[in-house]
């Protein structure tokens, strides 16, 4: 029996991390009238999506662009097909790019303060991979931008909302597990409160994981240094498969040297890249779309040129990003924040100098298995597609599947705010705010707390931040934006050996109150499964698909590939299988859906 004492606290639905998806639920859920908390380890407004800057994709067709409609919801729906490398799930490609229009305005209507065109519509600027008339026509503007800040107004409006709807906020709490009965229902949330020690328990009929990525278990990441895969470590511990983890995206315009991301919507508006020679190199490798298109293919290029000698700077290892063509008054208008951010973090005045960038980890297409309800699914039923009760997952922690292989930008505010609003409408339906919670499964708490005390007490001789690095460098040598049987392999036998240590960590601080080594030390056990998922599929994976770029095995392979891998880590041990992908769209083509005959696998061309 572990000694802690507990503050109780009962809800109809917990939310676990306050980023847009979390927030975009936590507000559903408390305007359908369930008693609603929302547990984050950092203030929601600091929450990563504040570092959203291009915009959200929606086809709302504000923007001529020289064909005979603006845009079409079916258009979006081929452009994240193929952006996906055709592993994303059809249905929930469809519910995304349907609901889309209506997810915009409705933050709109709550107060999103998006730029405006000269008739006063949302203004929406062209991105990577969007396209008119099924990748024939010319590319569309579909994305909706608040300058270069659309992340940051959505968390505002969406924390302002929350609040004006009655959600509870536990702010600088740290979820440690779920607990979950013996038979697999999710009851509630184990957290810690970071500022007086205290330990709390949260009895909820529905969890709601809304924890983001696991960007910080690469070295160089646009991702903010709280991206480590808190849902995922916490699903991983329950025996439960995470899904498609060997898919990382890479954004080609981080910051030569900070990682710090320089939006796609930069562009969007004219920007374009060149290497050593001043050539404008993606005209050859994607000659229609160019510097549009996706950005799995754009980061590609960067590394080629940058391998082939043509890199620029004395080590010939980044290349520019030219903004300097375009009036004063467009970078003042549409990219102030990035402007700000090549002043302060490269030294560069975006009005007369090009910014140095370098491909940089932006992204994880994997996550927790859920449907496009955001139910997550137990990928130990004999379908896979079983949900289990209790548990969601949205934005980047879930995987609905809607980016397949690779996410196109700007999909991902989408997705948060679709797949938390459609959370919420779940939970209206299967949660009872009448039926009272039951008890907790107290064997799963002190399970969870057993865990705590031991990280807590920790006495071993690696220290936390060496072996975050250790494990930081490795995943971003060996799981690169080029892979190889070699590279894998090598980073698979020293992943594992990085994953053992974790037995071998030694915690320094024993006290509760704000003790950042402890935390630390929970963040990098949750960073661990997700890092080791990731390995071990991109290892298995015997192609190339979307951001899995397989040296040994350059062509996409759908007779044998074309599926979702499920992996569950066990300490230093990963267990593949894999699920098929659901190629069915949700509407048929008679009662006005999508001619199935259109996003049919091709190559992928742009
Ligand atoms: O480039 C960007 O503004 C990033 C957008 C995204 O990842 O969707």
């Amino acid at each position: 029996m572990s000694s802690y004492e507990y503050t109780d606290h009962e809800y109809d639905v917990v939310v676990v991390g306050a980023g847009g998806a979390g927030l975009r639920a936590t507000l559903g859920m408390a305007e359908q009238g369930l008693k609603t908390a929302c547990v984050s380890k950092v203030f929601p407004t600091r929450s990563h999506t504040v570092a959203a800057q291009g915009g959200i994709a929606a086809s709302l067709g504000n923007m001529d662009v020289g064909t005979e409609m603006n845009d079409h919801w079916q258009w979006h729906l081929y452009d994240t097909v193929k952006g996906s490398d055709w592993l994303g799930d059809t249905d929930a490609m469809e519910y995304l790019v349907r609901e889309a229009p209506k997810a915009v305005y409705e933050l709109e209507h709550y107060g999103v303060p998006f730029s405006r065109t000269e008739e006063g519509k949302i203004y929406q600027r062209p991105f990577g991979g969007h396209t008119t008339e099924f990748g024939e026509g010319p590319p569309v503007q579909r994305t909706c931008a608040a300058a270069d800040r659309t992340g940051h107004a959505i968390l505002h409006t969406l924390y302002g909302q929350s609040l004006k709807n009655n959600a509870e906020f536990y702010i600088e709490y740290f979820v440690t597990d779920l607990i979950m009965t013996e038979d697999g229902r999710c009851q509630g949330v184990i957290a810690w409160k970071l500022d007086d020690g205290t330990i709390h328990r949260f009895n909820a009929k529905m969890v709601v994981l809304a924890t983001g990525g696991y960007g910080r278990a690469y070295f160089s990441a646009t991702s903010a240094h709280t991206c480590t895969g808190d849902g995922g470590g916490m699903v991983a511990r329950q025996g439960l498969a995470l899904q498609d983890m060997e898919f990382v995206q890479f954004h080609p315009t981080g910051i030569y040297g900070s990682g710090c991301l320089i939006t796609e919507g930069a562009r969007g508006e004219g920007g374009y890249l060149t290497n050593s020679e001043g050539e404008r190199f993606m005209e050859r490798y994607a000659p229609t779309y160019k510097d549009l298109a996706s950005r799995d293919v754009v980061s590609r290029c960067m590394t080629m040129e940058i391998r082939e000698g043509r890199g620029i700077g004395a080590e010939g290892d980044h290349i520019h990003l030219h903004l300097n063509h375009l009036p004063p008054e467009t970078l003042a208008e549409r990219l102030p924040g990035i402007s700000e951010s090549a002043r302060i973090f490269a030294g560069v005045d975006v009005n007369k100098e090009p910014i140095p960038v370098l491909p940089t980890v932006h992204y994880n297409m994997g996550g927790i298995p859920t449907n496009y309800w955001g139910e997550v699914l137990d990928p130990t039923a004999k379908d896979h597609d079983r949900i289990l009760p209790g548990l969601m997952a949205v934005g980047e922690a879930g995987c609905a599947s809607v980016h397949g292989a690779n996410r196109l930008g700007s999909n991902s505010l989408i997705d948060l705010v679709v797949f938390g609003r459609a959370a919420a409408i779940k939970a209206a339906e299967v949660v009872d705010p009448k039926a009272p919670n039951e008890p907790l499964n107290e064997k799963s708490v002190e399970k969870s707390m057993a865990r705590f005390d031991a990280m807590r007490h920790a006495d071993g001789a690696t220290s936390t931040a060496d072996l975050r690095l250790e494990m930081q460098k490795t995943m971003q040598a060996d799981a690169a934006v080029f892979r190889t049987d070699k590279t894998l392999a090598e980073g698979v036998e020293k992943m594992t050996a990085v994953a053992k240590k974790m037995t071998d960590i030694k915690v320094t601080d024993r006290s509760l109150i704000w003790n950042s080594d402890l935390m630390e030390s929970l963040e990098l056990s949750n960073l661990m499964p997700n890092a080791m998922a990731t390995i071990v599929g991109a290892e298995a994976r015997k192609e190339s698909r979307g951001a899995h770029a397989h040296e040994d095995y350059p062509d996409r392979d759908d007779k044998v590939w074309r599926k979702h891998s499920l992996a569950r880590v066990t300490d230093h041990k990963v267990k593949l299988s894999y699920r098929d992908v659901h190629l069915d769209p949700l509407t048929k083509q008679e009662d006005g859906g999508i001619d199935i005959k259109k996003i049919a696998p091709k190559a992928r061309v742009y």
